[in-house]
């Protein structure tokens, strides 16, 4: 990105644990911002986290997502590089993807290509995991493409689990190794563009 800060706009749906994570590990780093969280939930939590953050938010309607004028537009208002989706629920339309090619990153909560696509977030993701008997899962960092979960993948890292192990133990697990891995990765990739 040369000597320009790259800015980053994350798009979150619910509690925006990572999207916090994400934000304190910049305003260390500084090697990135974040200037903008969108959210499709009016009562999502990243909003107030975001208020407390200081860091402008923007609560968007379906058909608003779906048509994409709006928000691209704000977008390069903002003057945003790179979108990291961090628990965002809505599959991103095509305009977002062709303007942002391989500029948009998705946090995937197993080791894709298992437990993935439509309505598989969060907790369905664990406990499909925990009723399977894998003995491992994990996350999966990758980049957004237009079907859910299939992008290239830019990082995968695994944890042990127990067969069996409940949905909230592996969640608590899956999501140490979010903490400690996404905003690394997602550096990795605004450095080396
Ligand atoms: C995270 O575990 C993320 O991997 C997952 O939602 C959670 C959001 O938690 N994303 C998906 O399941 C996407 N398919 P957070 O709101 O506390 O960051």
């Amino acid at each position: 990105m040369g000597i320009n800060l790259a800015r980053i706009a994350i798009f979150a749906s619910g509690n925006g644990s990572n999207a916090e994570n994400i934000v304190h590990y910049f305003e260390k780093q500084k090697t990135a911002t974040v200037d903008l969280i969108v959210s499709n939930n009016p009562n999502a939590f990243v909003l107030e986290r975001a208020a407390k953050l200081g860091i402008e938010s923007h609560i968007i309607s379906r058909a608003d997502f779906k048509q994409a004028e709006n928000l691209l537009e704000l977008l390069k208002n903002k003057k945003i590089d790179f979108i990291v989706l961090a628990g965002f629920l809505w599959l991103i339309p095509s305009e977002l993807i062709i303007s942002y090619p391989n500029r948009i990153l998705n946090i995937h909560p197993a080791l894709l290509p298992k437990y993935g696509g439509k309505g598989m977030y969060g907790d369905f993701v664990h406990q499909a995991v925990s009723i399977s008997g894998d003995t491992k899962s994990g996350i999966t960092i990758h980049f957004v493409n237009k079907a859910y979960d299939e992008g290239d993948i830019i990082f995968q890292k695994s944890v042990e689990i127990e067969a069996g192990e409940d949905s909230d133990k592996i969640a608590e697990k899956v999501h140490a190794l979010e903490y400690e891995y996404f905003p690394v990765i997602i550096e990795k990739v605004i450095t080396s563009k």
